[in-house]
């Protein structure tokens, strides 16, 4: 009880303060849109926070799918994140924008975030593609990091989708940046992401060089992987027919 009177008297304060605060129509007007602004913003990210779990779901099932037909996982983990609003804000200044829901919708690409991490390279373009086939899913860009490493040495694919999200009265198309790379691609590109958090590096363009370097060892060791893998795939085709019958059937019972 003591508590909801506190409230009352912070409630009163507040509004009398507002009140004294917004002494002309201007300003009333203004706070109004702002605070509308405020509103559409929350709801906004509501809506990028669906559109990642829709995109997320996708990946689940076509890892699921894949793993049972194929007995091995493609995608060792999923992360997913919502851009911070200082970062949205500093993206759309960046870009001479002002900040609005309609330029965060049509400026902004990677407000939802989901990155793949695969174990093979071969992964990455299946998951992608299957991604990409399905009709509800538009591709708006894509960029091959892999085949085109930037000069850093970072490599990754990255599309940008769009996906439906249904909601309880209406249907919209959301924007999701998606990530796409390999245990080893994700741990160089971890490593290298606290460079750009440290300032006055004394050795900065021997760490570079060093990182560059640990890039081409990656990239190689990613190949030979998928080569080894490849040949004991191989191996694994040549069974008897009795083998291949057994093992059919011991994947009756669905581990997932
Ligand atoms: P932003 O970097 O988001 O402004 O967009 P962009 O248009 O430059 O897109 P790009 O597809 O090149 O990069 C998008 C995201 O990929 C970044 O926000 C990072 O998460 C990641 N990324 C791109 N380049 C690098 C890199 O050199 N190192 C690391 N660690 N991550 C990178
Ligand atoms: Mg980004």
């Amino acid at each position: 009880m003591e508590q909801y009177d506190e409230n009352d008297i912070l409630d009163g304060e507040l509004t009398e303060g507002l009140i004294t605060l917004l002494d002309t129509p201007e300003k009333v007007n203004q706070t109004k849109k702002f605070m509308d602004l405020l509103v559409g913003y929350r709801e906004l990210m509501m809506m990028y926070t669906c559109a990642i779990k829709e995109v997320r779901t996708k990946f689940e099932v076509l890892d699921t799918e894949f793993s049972v037909r194929n007995q091995r996982n493609p995608i060792s983990s999923i992360t997913t994140r919502l851009k911070h609003t200082n970062s949205i804000m500093a993206k759309l200044d960046k870009y001479e924008c002002r900040f609005s829901l309609e330029n965060i919708e049509k400026y902004i690409n990677d407000a939802a975030g989901i990155r793949v991490i695969c174990s093979y390279i071969d992964d990455i373009y299946q998951i992608a593609d299957s991604l990409l086939a399905q009709d509800d899913i538009t591709l708006v860009t894509r960029k091959d990091y892999i085949i085109d490493p930037k000069p850093n040495g970072y490599r990754s694919l990255h599309l940008i989708v769009r996906v439906p999200v249904f909601f309880a009265k209406y249907k919209k198309d959301m924007k999701v940046e998606v990530q796409i790379r390999t245990i080893a691609m994700d741990f160089w590109a971890s490593l290298e992401h606290q460079l750009k958090y440290k300032q006055n590096i004394s050795n900065q363009q021997e760490i570079v060089e060093q990182l560059k370097s640990c890039a081409d060892v990656i990239a190689s060791t990613d190949q030979r992987m998928l080569g080894i893998r490849q040949q004991i795939e191989a191996v694994a085709d040549a069974m008897t027919e009795e083998d291949i019958l057994l093992e059919k059937l011991s994947r009756m019972d669905m581990n997932i």
